[in-house]
């Protein structure tokens, strides 16, 4: 059967790809199967926690999903103190989550930049430098990514959202502050400073089709990214893009791609770390468990100490109203339940930097 002779090879061309991404439910089966193995036997049965704090909603792009985009004015901004934010940090290394990722909207203002450097300095103060750190705040100078790893930060995100140039151009504005080429030499910058890098995009877009999203998958592979997150796309009522939602793939099913989506890249990309989105959340209850059961590796409990509320991106997004403690606890049942452990206490690198 061809879907064997697929998951048997060592490289898959875009097509084969695109066979997969095409699965159906018996197929599919198939496809998590090896990818659970491929899972199993490259990165195990561990599960690394990041502490999510989201720091700030104030953003200076307009891309058109994001429910926190700048012409939103229905967004209630915030900003958490330096003090808070480091509260968090010292909860996650003292329930031994090993790292923390601080996450923010996308500004470049040297208010802004100075923070980041308080902050990344403060946390590896008060954890004794133990604690990892993964920073996600958009698009910045050489110098200033440069600063920000010296002053701590060893791991960086920062989505693609697409590969696509053309589909990329269709979901952001099209001006000089959302420009595709800058973003990609972003990452290449990223990497270049010793960052372990992570991208990732949107699945179930609008005008999103089975070719782009094998392309994103070939641009991982490509690219040698050390980490990818990737989640479903939801509709924001207060953006731009909601005019489409009657064009959109059933909410069931773009959980489905995306699960496919992150087993195929499993198979593809054996030592990676990949994340399981919040957003598989917001669609089913139990959405990041059934990603780690087939390849993910990565969970980032939400330890923002305030406004959790109004970070967001999407709607229907969980634990808002938990407290960080109900969410290490609640996430813990949780992944046991996968058949996997939590790595506590360690960084949980991904081994695809180590090893290179
Ligand atoms: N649905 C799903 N994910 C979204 N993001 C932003 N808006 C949405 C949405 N409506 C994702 C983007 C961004 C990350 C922080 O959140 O991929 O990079
Ligand atoms: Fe800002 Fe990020 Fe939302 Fe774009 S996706 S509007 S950069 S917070
Ligand atoms: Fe937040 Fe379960 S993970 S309440």
């Amino acid at each position: 059967m061809k879907i064997d002779e697929i998951l048997n090879k060592k490289e898959l061309c875009r097509n084969d790809i695109i066979f997969l991404l095409k699965a159906d439910k018996e197929n599919s089966k198939k496809i998590f199967k090896k990818s659970e193995e491929v899972k199993n036997l490259h990165v195990g049965r561990i599960v690394y926690y990041r502490g999510l704090v989201e720091f700030s909603n104030k953003c200076t792009k307009n891309c058109y999903y994001c429910g926190i985009r700048a012409a939103n004015k229905e967004s209630n901004r915030f900003e958490i103190d330096d003090d808070l934010i480091i509260n968090a940090v010292k909860f996650a290394y003292d329930n031994k989550y090993g790292s923390i990722v601080m996450q923010a909207g996308e500004r470049e203002d040297s208010k802004f930049i100075d923070k980041v450097n308080r902050l990344l300095i403060k946390a590896k103060k008060i954890t004794n430098n133990k604690i990892g750190i993964t920073i996600s705040l958009g698009e910045q100078n050489e110098n200033v990514y440069k600063k920000w790893y010296e002053n701590g930060a060893h791991r960086y995100l920062l989505r693609i959202e697409s590969s696509n140039k053309e589909l990329y151009e269709k979901i952001h504005p099209k001006n000089s502050h959302h420009n595709f080429d800058r973003r990609i030499n972003c990452l290449k910058l990223l990497k270049k400073i010793g960052y372990q890098t992570g991208t990732g995009i949107m699945v179930g877009l609008p005008f999103q089709n089975y070719e782009h999203l094998a392309d994103d998958l070939l641009f991982f592979k490509n690219f040698d990214i050390d980490m990818v997150g990737m989640g479903p796309y939801i509709e924001h009522e207060q953006t731009p893009l909601f005019k489409y939602k009657e064009s959109l793939l059933p909410l069931s099913e773009r959980f489905d791609l995306t699960i496919k989506m992150i087993a195929i890249l499993r198979i593809m990309m054996k030592n990676i770390n990949i994340a399981a989105a919040t957003a598989l959340q917001a669609i089913d209850p139990v959405g990041r468990e059934k990603a780690i059961k087939i390849g993910a590796n990565i969970i980032m409990p939400n330890i923002t100490p305030t406004n959790r509320s109004d970070y967001q991106l999407y709607e229907n997004k969980p634990c808002i109203d938990e407290g960080a403690d109900d969410c290490t606890n609640c996430l813990e049942v949780r992944v046991n339940m996968t058949g996997n452990k939590i790595g506590y206490g360690e960084w949980g690198d991904s081994k695809h930097y180590a090893i290179l």
